[in-house]
């Protein structure tokens, strides 16, 4: 039997040195003043078990991770019509680009890029107004991590709301092509106030437990999804969780996952765990560099890569 928490003070010990490590993500001026000095790492079993070293209580900005939320809440409204709006291809191109829109008629490569995880938060949106689709989403994840201490920083979303010109580029440049249904405005402020969501480790690897047990909440004993949709969003983390970073995470860690400009990287083991790191430097694409390295030790520890 694998001494799960044993790897993981392993881990620690080995990192500690590196810790601060890579840059804090600046252009939103809130996620600038973070510590970079700071590493937690949980792991949850799909029997419930849960294990953590470092900073894993510390709530920290989930920014882009926050997408695999919403992408689930999307697929629940409209099924696969989704796809109709948005692609399922790595960009292979920087987070924020704009640049495949304009030859693709404003439908962005896929629900992760800035511009299609703006595509998708306008269908959660679906006739609401913007704080009832917040609302919906603060809910979900509450149930999902099983703690209604999951919040929402607002001082973060009204800081990337001040600042977040690439995205108010990519919203208009859709609405353009008839792909946003909603006022840029909406749309975007619910989409700032998403990133903005404010979790430890701990709350996100057990919000996200589901992807890694068919999708189901086994804690709960409660179906999320079903089996093929988990699989699906999964396959979708595989090849475009890390933006053009997608590769070499795949390479490296060989785990579908999700990474977020705070610092943040949420990972799935499917069948086994679902497991989150958290250390603000960033490597030169926007993904967590010592969150890659942790998770790349953890899956080569446990021989939990999916290849
Ligand atoms: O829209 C943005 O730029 C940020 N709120 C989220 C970007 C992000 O997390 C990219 N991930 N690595």
């Amino acid at each position: 039997m694998t001494d799960l928490q044993a790897i993981l003070d392993g881990i620690y010990t080995e990192l500690k040195p590196r810790i601060g490590e890579g840059r804090v993500a600046d252009y939103i001026p809130d996620l600038a003043k973070v510590d970079p000095n700071q590493f937690g790492l949980t792991v949850t079993t799909v029997d419930g078990k849960i294990y953590s070293v470092g900073d894993s209580a510390v709530p920290f900005s989930i920014q882009s991770i926050s997408k695999v939320f919403m992408l689930t809440l999307a697929l629940g409204k409209v099924g696969e019509q989704l796809w109709k709006r948005v692609g399922r291809e790595p960009s292979g191109s920087a987070f924020n680009s704009i640049v495949q829109l304009e030859e693709e008629s404003g439908i962005p490569r896929n629900p992760f890029i800035n511009a299609g995880a703006i595509a998708v938060t306008d269908v959660v949106i679906s006739g609401h107004a913007p704080r009832e689709a917040i609302g919906e989403l603060l809910r979900f994840v509450r149930y999902l991590s099983d703690d209604d201490g999951v919040t929402i920083d607002g001082r973060v979303a009204k800081s990337e709301t001040h600042t977040g010109f690439r995205n108010f580029a990519l919203a208009n440049f859709m609405k353009a092509y008839g792909n946003l249904e909603h006022p840029v405005e909406h749309v975007l402020g619910v989409y700032f106030h998403q990133c903005a969501l404010s979790m430890t480790c701990e709350q996100l690897a057990k919000a996200g437990l589901f992807l890694a047990a068919r999708g189901s909440n086994p804690v709960a004993g409660l179906s999320v999804v079903s089996p093929k949709r988990a699989r699906r969003i999964n396959a979708l983390m595989l090849t475009c969780g890390h933006y053009d970073g997608s590769g070499d995470f795949a390479y490296h860690v060989g785990l579908p996952g999700k990474s977020g400009v705070g610092g943040g990287i949420f990972a799935v083991a499917p069948g086994i765990a679902s497991m989150a790191v958290w250390s603000p430097g960033l490597n030169k694409v926007g993904n967590s560099q010592l969150g890659a390295v942790a998770l790349e030790m953890l899956a080569a520890r446990t021989g939990w890569s999916v290849f």
